[in-house]
């Protein structure tokens, strides 16, 4: 018998048997960081489409909504001591929103400002078409497809910022939003406004919509800063304002977190400035598209804020945000930091 022969043979075979087995155990090991089936994986591309349709169909619940009777209701008060409304629009534009966008990707964990009371009518949304172009927005076609993990992905929505002033009448501060997060990074932000219908993007190192100009930067603006501030406490932020910026400081009061953040990307304002607490519905968007367009938004100590879908949906350090010069504006908060409750 030929043993050498058989052994050698043998050798060869465990040898090959032993690499398939670690290639296998290597390839199960690593195999949780795979997506085990293709819907693990989301489209940026498509979210984008997905997240402008839906903050389009909320806008139009909006609008809808004050043909009707509003059946205002309040949700507590403010840390400002202000009213906190909701209406029925508030809801019907969050059902649009949020179920659209849940039934397209059921995956995806989605953070709303409203709740769904159980109620099946309004969980019942057609899911979102992204295969077609979106005529507006068809830039969006000759980006490169980009792919993430679904569990990676936190939206957030708000189905409509500044609901006080819907119920006033005024109607140019309300936006719907809607905001992708990834690992609790804001990388596509849409903000809708109904009134009239006009939505504007970003997305973080890409693209932004068309609608959005680029604004040159004026240094001698840190001189006399335009500081856009929130219409329900103005006195208090502007005297913060003043006191960090310095006495040619032009405050401006406004309302909602999307109108203001959108009033610095267009450079209406250098600095939208927050003092109290708020929420991520009301900022992700914003924040998204600030990067976008290479500007920051941060808390008044300089940290970024997170997203993550198991993170505090509120955030009480202050807000600052501008398209330039967020340094300098940051580096004169430790005098406001004090007065922060
Ligand atoms: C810029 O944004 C502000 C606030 O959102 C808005 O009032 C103003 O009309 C905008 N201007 C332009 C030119 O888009």
């Amino acid at each position: 018998m030929n043993f050498g022969g058989t052994l050698r043979v043998n050798k060869f075979a465990c040898f090959t048997l032993v690499f398939i087995l670690f290639l296998i155990i290597y390839w199960r090991a690593g195999g949780s960081n795979y997506p085990s089936d293709k819907s693990d994986l989301i489209n940026l591309k498509t979210l984008l489409k997905a997240s402008i349709r839906a903050a389009e169909i909320g806008g139009k619940k909006v609008i809808d909504g004050k043909n009707h009777e509003l059946n205002v209701k309040s949700k507590g008060k403010t840390q400002e001591g202000a009213n906190d409304p909701v209406t029925d629009a508030d809801y019907a534009s969050h059902c649009a929103m949020f179920y659209s966008l849940k039934n397209t990707f059921p995956k995806l964990s989605i953070v709303s400002e409203e709740h769904s009371k159980g109620d099946s009518r309004c969980e019942q949304q057609e899911v979102l078409e992204t295969e077609s172009q979106l005529f507006e927005h068809k830039i969006i076609d000759y980006m490169n497809d980009e792919y993430v993990l679904a569990k990676d992905v936190t939206i957030w929505i708000d189905p409509l910022d500044a609901t006080q002033e819907y119920t006033e009448s005024l109607y140019q501060y309300v936006t719907t939003m809607v905001c992708v997060a990834i690992h609790g990074v804001p990388i596509i932000g849409v903000i809708h406004y109904p009134f009239p219908p006009t939505t504007y993007w970003g997305w973080h190192t890409k693209k932004t919509s068309n609608n959005i100009a680029n604004v040159p930067h004026q240094e001698e603006n840190k001189e006399h800063p335009r500081v856009v501030v929130s219409r329900s406490h103005p006195g208090k932020v502007a005297e913060i304002a003043k006191e960090a910026f310095g006495a040619n400081t032009i405050v401006t009061p406004a309302a909602g977190a999307g109108f203001k953040v959108m009033g610095v990307v267009n450079g209406t304002y250098d600095v939208y400035l927050h003092a109290t607490a708020i929420k991520k519905w009301d900022l992700c968007a914003g924040n998204a598209i600030i990067m976008a367009v290479d500007g920051m938004m941060t808390t008044v100590k300089g940290e970024n804020i997170d997203y993550s879908t198991d993170s505090n949906v509120k955030v009480t350090d202050g807000i600052i945000v501008t398209r330039y010069d967020h340094d300098y504006y940051l580096s004169k908060m430790p005098k406001i930091l004090s007065a922060l409750p």
